[in-house]
């Protein structure tokens, strides 16, 4: 072992936005149009260790065991030049990843993947870093991983510049049980990335504007739910802005949906159970697959018809997770 090697361990779990981050103001500082808020999960997380090594020494990057080439890794690698030149830092590094998120649950790990790296580059060299500080650098990698530093409710700030676009804490330990179940439809890469969908809304959709006015409100107003532990409410509203963010895709110019036909089916189901007395919301990401909001009472119920109508999906329910841990260990 080199003398001068420091690692340092960080991990962050994923988080599902319920009142949605889709436009980005600035492309390269990831600046977003609007607020969003998030519910951070219990069950998919990444956990990253960041080893300092000496200059001369290569570079490496690991996940789940393999090392990552391409695309992937070029992203990451240019994400660390940014904050060692942001921190006046150096040094060739070992970054070894171990994603806990199932591609089986149909949810995006750039969230929790960013927010690890960010926490264990700043446990690696000794970085005093706070917690809105860390939610900075998570910003750089992906959007939404800056509310993945924290558990429970999050809300980032969408701000105006580097300095002021951080997510905060709403409620990282809320009082109600609150489910949600991730419905896989499809695995697939998805077709349109979240920069490209973003990218052509914002560009060419003319309701652009009218989904950035109204998700101010949104954010308002899902504030004061969770404030009021209201889940009637908190469903109702991250339902709708989800229909409202891909309405919002249709209208781009030219549209595009990510919808499959059993994202569909899925929807008129949840929307069922719900007029049968079974409280249950939908809300869906850059993809097809769809994720259930419950309280655990009626969990059963749902996983039960949901199986009934898409057979061939994989489920998987979590609650609600915690912030980010990190720690570091120089030899
Ligand atoms: O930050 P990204 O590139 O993972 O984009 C996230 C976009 C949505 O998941 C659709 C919404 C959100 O706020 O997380």
């Amino acid at each position: 072992v080199n003398s001068m090697e420091r690692t340092g361990t960080a991990t962050a779990h994923t988080n599902i936005a319920l009142i949605k981050y889709w436009g980005k103001k600035d492309e390269a500082l990831r600046l977003p149009f609007t607020d969003s808020i998030s519910l951070t999960l219990a069950d998919f997380y990444t956990t990253t260790e960041v080893t300092v090594l000496d200059s001369a020494l290569p570079k490496r990057f690991t996940m789940n065991g393999s090392p990552v080439q391409g695309k992937a890794a070029d992203r990451v690698w240019q994400y660390i030049a940014r904050l060692q030149q942001r921190f006046g830092v150096r040094g060739s590094l070992a970054i070894t990843t171990e994603n806990h998120v199932p591609t089986s649950a149909g949810l995006a790990s750039s969230s929790s993947a960013f927010a690890a790296l960010a926490g264990a580059f700043a446990a690696a060299y000794g970085l005093q870093v706070d917690m809105q500080e860390l939610s900075r650098m998570a910003r750089l990698g992906s959007g939404s991983a800056s509310r993945s530093v924290y558990g429970g409710f999050a809300r980032w700030i969408a701000g105006s510049d580097d300095a002021t676009s951080v997510a905060v804490p709403i409620d990282e330990h809320p009082s109600f049980a609150l489910r949600m179940i991730a419905v896989q439809i499809d695995v697939k890469p998805k077709a349109i990335s979240s920069t490209a969908g973003m990218r052509r809304v914002v560009e060419t959709s003319p309701y652009f504007p009218v989904w950035v006015e109204h998700n101010v409100d949104a954010c308002e107003r899902m504030q004061q739910a969770i404030a009021d532990s209201d889940f009637t409410t908190l469903g109702e509203l991250a339902q709708q802005n989800a229909l409202d963010m891909h309405a919002l895709n249709l209208t781009a110019r030219p549209g595009f949906t990510y919808f499959e036909p059993q994202t569909l089916q899925v929807l008129q189901a949840v929307d069922q159970l719900r007029q049968e007395g079974v409280e249950c919301y939908y809300t869906m990401d850059a993809g097809p697959n769809v994720k259930v909001l419950v309280q655990p009472e009626h969990e059963a119920a749902v996983l039960e018809r949901l199986a009934v109508v898409v057979p061939d999906a994989t489920m998987l329910s979590t609650g609600v997770g915690p912030g980010i841990t990190m720690s570091a260990n120089g030899v």
